[in-house]
C-alpha cells in the first residue's frame, strides 16, 4: 500500500523553508483535533503553580496512568519531577474563565484554588490526584506520565471543549 508523505500538499511560498511550512501546517492540523480542557496544578511550599492543558490522555487502567504534554518552557514543568504530587481538573462548559486564568502565568490563577489541600478547581467535572512517574522530553514538549492515586467525579455537566483555537460546547 502506498502512503502519502505528510509533506504532500505543502507548497512553501518563496523564501519560506519546507520545515517552516510544515510547522505552520501542523498548527492548523493540530487545531482540528477536538479536545477537552484540563487544569494541571501542583503545590510548592503552599503556593499553587498551575497551567491549562488540552494535551491530556488517559494512558492505562491497570496500573492507573495518565499523561500530559507540556511545553519545554512551561513554568509548571520544573515542579513536576518524579515523585511530585499534582492534580488534573477536567473542566465543565461553565469553566472557561478558569481555563483562561490558569493559562496566564500571572498570580490571578492562584485564586482559583482552595487555600490548602490538593490544588483542584472547585466543581470540575472530574479530578485526578496524581504522582509524577516519569518525564520524557520529546522535541519541544515533555511528556509527563502520572500515576493516578485517586479519582473523583464532580457535578454532572457537559465538559468544556477546545477546537480550532476556541472554547466550544457539546452540541
Ligand atoms: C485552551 C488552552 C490549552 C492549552 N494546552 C496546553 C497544553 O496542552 N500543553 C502546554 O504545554 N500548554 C498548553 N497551553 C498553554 C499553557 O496553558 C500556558 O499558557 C503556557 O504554558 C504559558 O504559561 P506559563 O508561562 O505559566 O507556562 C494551553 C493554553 C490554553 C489557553
Amino acid at each position: 500500500m502506498s502512503r502519502k508523505p505528510i509533506r504532500a500538499g505543502i507548497r512553501p511560498s518563496q523564501g519560506e523553508s519546507g520545515a517552516e511550512a510544515l510547522t505552520e501546517r501542523l498548527k492548523d492540523v493540530f487545531s482540528r483535533w477536538a479536545t477537552g480542557v484540563t487544569v494541571v496544578a501542583t503545590r510548592d511550599a503552599g503556593d499553587v503553580i498551575a497551567t491549562t492543558a488540552t494535551a491530556f490522555t488517559p494512558l492505562s487502567l491497570e496500573p492507573a496512568l495518565v499523561l500530559i504534554c507540556l511545553g519545554a518552557n512551561a513554568l509548571v514543568l520544573p515542579f513536576l519531577e518524579p515523585g511530585a504530587r499534582y492534580s488534573i481538573s477536567i473542566l465543565g462548559e461553565d469553566q472557561q474563565r478558569a481555563a483562561s486564568m490558569a493559562a496566564d502565568p500571572g498570580p490571578l490563577a492562584r485564586t482559583l484554588f482552595p487555600p490548602d489541600g490538593d490544588p483542584v478547581i472547585p466543581d470540575a467535572v472530574a479530578v485526578l490526584h496524581c504522582t509524577v512517574d516519569e518525564v520524557l522530553p520529546r522535541g519541544d514538549h515533555h511528556i509527563v506520565i502520572g500515576a493516578v492515586d485517586d479519582a473523583e467525579l464532580g457535578p454532572e455537566k457537559p465538559p468544556l471543549l477546545y477546537f480550532q483555537r476556541e472554547y466550544r460546547r457539546l452540541g
